[in-house]
């Protein structure tokens, strides 16, 4: 990967600005080194052979799995899934991912699905308690046993959770069921290379590869500095925004993903920089206008990839026209006042899209305590939790 923080960005850039949170560069890697929370910059694999093990045995009774979970713990497998499956082609093992909606309607339809078809069941979460995952695991394990007897559903059964606490680590002791752990000291949107991603992964990728790219993005810690110190400059010259883009309609989840890991990373006192996201070229019919000549509070990332699958319309390479447009839209948003950072790919594979996965976990946590925050907690989130406990009690 080529991250490109200059061609696109001087005339925005305030030397002054940026130099000062250069100078933090030891003071935050020292930072992010004694972080409890820091297990993934060097994740135990251990367990690798054992998720092979597993996925097999799924594979031989199941016609496809429902991974259960919610936010960072398991969008980084939607993201992936997503980017690795074929658009059309209905030539892969299945994934339905739930856990993330208390739509009646989806939870119906789903339920009645899951009882005409032989599957396996991943529920995520690391915590154990979470609101949306518990409820829907419960939906779902009720179908389950109606259909598998209390043995079969020891190989049905797959719970990823913390090592020794929680609701879920004591149904594994109790029951018997396959169980992975999420480490205590990697929170759920740091997550990609624990089994609570590379589990469901093993279903659609070469998880190795993943690993291998994972290993490299962990490395780039200058790069990483380099970009968290330029989107922090930014943030104080009144750029707010975060527009992450990519020109492939399978990085829907990605962008999510990212939207996930900085949100909850450095949204916190009253500070952050807030991250959306498009893909172009359908959003250039929308939020397009807004981006070229609407309030100047945005800066854009934009995701450009080398090479891609031959499609020639009309004597025209498709990808190389995708890239033509790409280049034209970067010089009209700078021209409008957007500083434009690249990230380009060679290509698009589990290996560099791995890469840019650690690459980003570095970015947030130097972008979290580059604005004096815990880039490892989201205390936000409970308040709306503790408000629907209240009123849930009257339903
Ligand atoms: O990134 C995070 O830590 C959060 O988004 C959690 O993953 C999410 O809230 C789900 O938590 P849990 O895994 O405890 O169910």
């Amino acid at each position: 990967m080529k991250l490109d923080i200059t061609t696109h960005m001087n005339s925005f850039l305030d030397s002054k600005v940026v130099e000062k949170y250069q100078k933090r560069k030891n003071e935050v890697y020292q930072q992010l080194d004694q972080a409890y929370m820091n297990g993934w910059l060097h994740p135990d694999l251990s367990y690798v052979d054992d998720i092979i093990r597993v996925r097999d045995k799924v594979l031989k009774h199941s016609q496809c799995l429902v991974v259960v979970g919610i936010g960072g713990s398991f969008l980084g497998c939607c993201a992936f899934y997503e980017m690795f499956t074929p658009y059309f082609k209905n030539n892969h093992f299945p994934i339905i991912f739930a856990g993330t909606t208390l739509s009646s309607r989806y939870m119906k339809e789903l339920l009645e699905y899951l009882e005409t078809v032989d599957f396996s069941l991943n529920v995520i979460s690391k915590s154990g308690t979470t609101m949306e995952t518990s409820l829907t695991y419960s939906a779902i394990k009720r179908v389950m046993e109606k259909k598998y007897s209390k043995e079969e559903l020891k190989d049905h059964i797959i719970i990823t959770t913390d090592p020794v606490k929680g609701t879920l680590r004591e149904e594994i002791n109790c029951e018997g069921y396959e169980s992975f752990e999420i480490p205590d000291n990697i929170g759920g949107r740091y997550s990609l290379l624990t089994a609570a991603h590379l589990f469901p992964l093993s279903f659609c990728i070469d998880i190795n590869e993943l690993i291998e790219g994972y290993q490299e993005g962990i490395q780039k810690r200058e790069d990483a500095y380099s970009y968290a110190a330029v989107r922090r400059s930014l943030f104080d010259q009144g750029k707010v925004v975060e527009n992450f883009i990519s020109y492939e309609n399978n990085w829907y989840y990605y962008l999510e993903w990212l939207k996930q890991l900085f949100g909850e990373t450095e949204g916190k006192e009253g500070k952050g920089i807030l991250p959306i996201s498009m893909i172009h070229t359908r959003d250039l019919h929308s939020l397009g206008q807004f981006i070229q000549e609407g309030n100047k509070i945005v800066f854009e990332t934009f995701f450009k990839i080398r090479h891609m699958s031959d499609c020639v319309i009309d004597g025209k390479d498709l990808h190389q026209m995708n890239r033509v447009v790409e280049d034209s839209v970067i010089t009209a948003h700078v021209s409008g006042g957007v500083p434009c950072i690249t990230i380009e790919l060679d290509e698009v594979t589990p290996k560099t899209i791995g890469e840019v996965s650690s690459f980003y976990f570095l970015v947030a946590a130097f972008s979290g305590f580059l604005f004096d925050i815990d880039p490892f907690n989201q205390p936000g989130v409970e308040v709306y939790k503790k408000e629907v406990k209240t009123r849930l009690k009257d339903i």
